[in-house]
């Protein structure tokens, strides 16, 4: 049992640079990882996410995590190191998307159906596992967070012009 109690961390908003930064990979995973990872996760459920990036609480690692809702199976709430999109299906499928770093915006966004992902858990074992439908989207949305990228990236050209005004609202209230 950890005597650690995990607490609530700030969210970054869009505009904050550490969201556009890319990511850096974690060699060592210590106690301070570790606990990050508690952190993120009562925060997400805190906030009613699904998923967390590490950058979205301004800690520029390559770490997200998923909670059990992400899932069509029993896992429960899991935490991804290292994550690498090694394939994506051409297929896509349209779904509406969120984000907490993007507070009142939902958007269409397409995704691969399919993708296969590898990715290294808390003691740097590596699995790598197909996922389809809802788990793939939720993988390709934190994924993309990794990289510097938001779902409003991917959201079709009118789309963008018509969200423009609120992202740069949203973008000067972090200054
Ligand atoms: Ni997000």
């Amino acid at each position: 049992m950890s005597a650690y109690t995990p607490k609530r961390l700030k969210i970054y908003i869009y505009g904050a640079p550490v969201l556009r930064k890319k990511t850096a990979p974690v060699e060592k995973v210590t106690e301070a990882i570790r606990r990050l990872t508690q952190d993120m996760t009562l925060t997400m459920y805190d906030d009613d996410g699904i998923g967390l990036s590490a950058n979205q609480v301004g800690e520029s690692h390559a770490i997200f995590i998923l909670g059990a809702s992400a899932f069509e199976d029993d896992r429960g709430d899991s935490v991804f190191l290292n994550p690498e999109i090694l394939e994506m299906s051409e297929e896509t499928e349209l779904q509406e998307e969120g984000c907490l770093s993007i507070p009142g915006i939902r958007e269409n966004v397409p995704r691969s159906l399919t993708i296969r992902l590898r990715w290294q858990d808390l003691d740097l074992k590596i699995h790598e596992e197909i996922f389809t439908g809802f788990p793939a989207r939720v993988i390709q949305h934190e994924y993309d967070h990794l990289n510097g990228i938001f779902f409003t990236d991917r959201i079709s050209s009118v789309r963008k012009m018509f969200i423009k005004s609120k992202l740069s609202e949203l973008a000067s209230s972090q200054s």
